[in-house]
């Protein structure tokens, strides 16, 4: 499957594109809108991941067969991908089957989420193109059974004109395998390189160096989201506190939403809770943040003089042993 690659700078967030207003607010329910009214505009997320979790007790609260659950939650999806194309949020990553998920679950229960995904592909197409939502895919795809990737594919085909939010399954998806498969093609690169030019890898290594031909951004552009900026917020629902092998490298200056919703009563007005937390939280990227002003820098002592007051403490025995 071909992808339209648009590369986003690492932590892609402080260098924002400007924001997009939505023209679609009105289709939000009443409640939605309320809530939305409240949100700053200038600080709504680019991309929300989430991990959809639930399913399964939801089911088993109602003396359910865990199948009827997973039904539950692809009617979720559904419903938040849609609030989310109405408030143009420009990306959504959905946790929809995992690596591990196709490894230990019982080969019936992945039978029925392949089949509910496909029936959901097939069903719900035209209203992502009534949504102006692209449907996208990250895993290890080639893995699926062929008629589901047949179906993915067609999904992606009919759906690769719409211009408003990008829905990106995460399916046969794990971080860590993902990250594997970005090193071998970095490899793979530098060895078709090296090929092309006549010389050895190491040859080719040595010309530039190997800081300059390995670093976080060959890694970043060489994994399945390259054409994505990093997830802004990821939610989780179920109220496990894990990450379960989810976008491990995207997610490292993401704030994380935990919610004990299970996913089958998760709902737009639910993602609009989750977007008024994260705007609450102060982002610092590993900095001081905004709210720490050079004022602030200046009420701080001289390092001279706290290393003065640190020796001064020091017991005489204490500093003997200096
Ligand atoms: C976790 O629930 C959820 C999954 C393993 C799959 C997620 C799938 C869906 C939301 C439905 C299908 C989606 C699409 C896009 C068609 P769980 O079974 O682990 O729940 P539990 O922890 O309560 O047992």
């Amino acid at each position: 499957m071909e992808r339209n690659v648009e590369v986003w700078t690492l932590n892609s967030s402080p260098n924002r594109p400007a924001f997009q207003p939505s023209s679609r607010l009105h289709e939000l329910s009443q409640e939605e809108a309320a809530l939305y009214a409240q949100l700053d505009p200038q600080k709504m997320p680019q991309h929300v991941a989430i991990i959809m979790d639930g399913n399964g007790r939801w089911a088993g609260k109602r003396s359910l067969k865990r199948f009827l659950g997973h039904q539950q939650g692809a009617e979720s999806v559904q419903f938040v991908v849609e609030t989310a194309s109405r408030i143009n949020l420009p990306f959504i990553t959905l946790y929809a089957f995992s690596l591990e998920n196709n490894l230990r679950r019982p080969k019936s229960e992945v039978n029925f989420l392949m089949k509910l995904l496909r029936s959901y592909l097939v069903g719900n197409v035209r209203r992502m193109n009534d949504n102006n939502v692209r449907m996208q895919y990250i895993g290890r795809i080639h893995e699926l059974p062929s008629e589901v990737q047949d179906t993915m594919q067609w999904a992606e085909e009919a759906t690769g004109g719409n211009t408003g939010t990008t829905l990106t399954l995460a399916l046969n998806y794990g971080s860590r395998s993902e990250i594997v498969d970005a090193a071998r093609n970095v490899i793979t690169q530098l060895i078709a390189e090296a090929h092309e030019r006549g010389c050895s890898l190491e040859d080719l290594i040595q010309v530039d160096g190997l800081d300059a031909r390995l670093d976080e951004h060959h890694i970043s552009n060489a994994l399945y989201t390259a054409h994505m900026p990093d997830p802004d917020l990821v939610i989780r629902t179920s109220g496990e506190q894990r990450i379960s092998n989810f976008l491990l490298w995207q997610i490292a200056y993401s704030e994380i939403f935990i919610t004990d919703r299970l996913w089958p009563d998760f709902r737009g007005i639910h993602l609009l809770e989750a977007i008024q937390s994260y705007q609450r939280r102060e982002r610092r990227f590993g900095g001081l943040g905004d709210s720490f002003t050079d004022e602030d820098l200046d009420t701080l002592e001289p390092a001279s003089q706290v290393a003065e007051e640190i020796v001064s403490e020091l017991t005489p025995k204490q500093l003997a042993q200096k």
